[in-house]
């Protein structure tokens, strides 16, 4: 039996009165594993990444998750509970997923949405506080959190909900060397724990360390590159055609035995 976690056959997506962002796009992600989506701004990450957490859907082709297929006309009711259960995305902006009026609300709020049992959403909420290390926070107001700390948050209100597939959008940006050491050991643990996780950065630092594998999209939209990520940073032509590195990359840290 196959362990397809997501395929995507032939999807088309565009926005209102413009060109398609994704045409014709094919692509099979399996379960445990670590992928990054990487290319320029505006190439398409976060499109993708969108369909993929059942927030938009293609107009055309044929989007299959967990062997299920994922249909606009039918998503709601308990599939639309149950998928966004499974499917963690953790936005961007972290204020875009930051609306209650405390942390501990804040926490409390998708498994409540979700209809998880009081017991358990009690349970998790005395357990993952000091696992985000933000047990001194569960009264402030969210916008008053520093970007790292409201990240944790944003990070801590998808966790709750204990999803298979857990999906990053530029995850490190903005936040300090600090708050990314720390995101960085909590993604290395979530993947250990079995889960799928899926980034769109374009930060080449931070794709070795948190994936295998990588999707490279180009200015086109078009998919580049679907390779392991070891070969592909030692792929200056392609990263400099995509535009993700200039002309003074030459190889990267991790290549560069001191
Ligand atoms: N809500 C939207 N409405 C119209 N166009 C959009 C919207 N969101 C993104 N786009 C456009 O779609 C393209 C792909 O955007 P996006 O998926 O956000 O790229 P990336 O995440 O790679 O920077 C860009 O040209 C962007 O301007
Ligand atoms: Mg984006």
């Amino acid at each position: 039996m196959s362990n397809n976690v997501f395929k995507l056959n032939k999807i088309t997506f565009s926005y209102p009165q413009s060109e398609p962002v994704l045409s014709d796009l094919n692509l099979e992600i399996n379960e445990g594993e670590r992928l990054s989506i990487l290319g320029a701004n505006g190439c398409g990450k976060s499109t993708l990444l969108k369909i993929l957490a059942g927030l938009i859907f293609p107009q055309s082709g044929t989007f299959t998750a967990f062997g299920d297929k994922i249909e606009q006309k039918s998503f709601s009711g308990e599939i639309s509970t149950t998928y966004h259960r499974r499917v963690g995305f953790i936005f961007q902006d972290s204020e875009a997923q930051l609306f209650c009026s405390t942390v501990y609300e804040e926490l409390a709020f998708g498994p409540l949405q979700l209809g998880l049992p009081r017991d358990t959403i009690k349970k998790r909420i005395d357990e993952l506080p000091a696992m985000l290390g933000v047990e001194k926070l569960l009264d402030k107001p969210p916008f008053r959190l520093s970007g790292g700390e409201k990240k944790k948050i944003a990070i801590g209100s998808v966790l709750i909900l204990n999803p298979d597939v857990l999906i990053l959008d530029e995850p490190t940006n903005s936040l300090d060397p600090r708050s990314q050491a720390w995101l960085l050991n909590l993604l290395q643990a979530l993947s250990k724990a079995g889960k799928t996780l899926i980034f769109a950065t374009h930060n080449l630092d931070l794709v070795p360390q948190v994936s295998d594998r990588a999707i490279l999209f180009d200015e086109d939209h078009t998919i580049a590159a679907d390779m392991p990520v070891k070969e592909l940073l030692k792929n200056a032509e392609l990263l400099k055609r995509v535009n993700l590195v200039d002309q003074h990359y030459h190889t990267h840290p991790w290549d560069f035995n001191p």
